[in-house]
């Protein structure tokens, strides 16, 4: 795929959605405008919970031509990213903490022709990152601690949002800048006047309302927060 910056997108993961009819919940979110699709994949070994493997994201990308964003919360993520690949994840994204070498991890998810992300937990400082960001093309950083969607933003990540847009716009890096858990109307406006270009939004897309309705919300909050957003 070509390396196109195509501005701020809505992730809306299917962790939210209802796992017996995803071809509905993927098509209401096309129709709502996503701008790509997140999988949240976990092992119930790096985070206390059981999502789902290669599969679902195979069987999701026989329904949507969107990119698919798959988030690996699973301990060592470079043996499994190319069975991700080829279920047709776009961009697999591994957690810095599941890993001792993360540049090795780097080389091995780019192998696979993936898009490569990196993810910061809550309790982990952005400077831990920092020196492997110019080789990612997107930064995820986690506003709540992994493992379950409807938990509350922590507003710890907007200062790591802030550091990742400072260093992504020094450098000239097209990167995204994603922003991961607890993303509502509120908090998503708050994340991009701190700079993310990518939002995931599970609860907030699919649990209560029309979907439709919801992601024309977000929308709004989060070019309402670019357009304030201090550079
Ligand atoms: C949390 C996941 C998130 C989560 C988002 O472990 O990485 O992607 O599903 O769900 P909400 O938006 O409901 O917090
Ligand atoms: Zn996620």
């Amino acid at each position: 795929m070509p390396n196109r910056r195509p501005g701020r997108r809505l992730a809306p993961s299917l962790l939210s959605a209802d796992f017996a009819d995803l071809a509905s919940a993927i098509r209401a979110a096309e129709a709502g405008g996503a701008g790509a699709f997140h999988l949240d994949v976990m092992d119930g070994h790096f985070v206390p919970n059981i999502s789902f493997g290669p599969a679902l994201v195979q069987a999701v990308r026989r329904r949507t031509q969107l990119p698919l964003d798959v988030h690996l919360m699973i301990s060592d993520p470079a043996r499994y990213a190319p069975a991700f690949r080829a279920a047709g994840g776009d961009t697999l994204v591994f957690h810095l903490e599941a890993t001792r070498d993360p540049t090795a991890t780097i080389d091995a998810v780019r192998a696979t022709g993936a898009a490569v992300g990196a993810a910061i937990r809550p309790d982990t400082p952005y400077s831990a990152l920092e020196p492997l960001v110019p080789y990612l093309d997107q930064v995820l950083v986690m506003s709540v601690h992994p493992g379950f969607s409807g938990q509350k933003f922590l507003p710890e990540a907007l200062p790591k949002l802030r550091a990742a847009r400072r260093q992504l716009d020094e450098i000239g890096s097209p990167a995204d800048v994603s922003i991961d858990g607890g993303v509502t109307v509120e908090t998503a406006s708050e994340a991009a006047a701190a700079g993310a270009t990518f939002f995931v939004c599970g609860n907030s897309t699919f649990v209560g309302g029309e979907v439709g309705a919801n992601l024309r919300r977000l929308r709004d909050a989060v070019e309402e927060g670019a357009a304030r957003a201090v550079r």
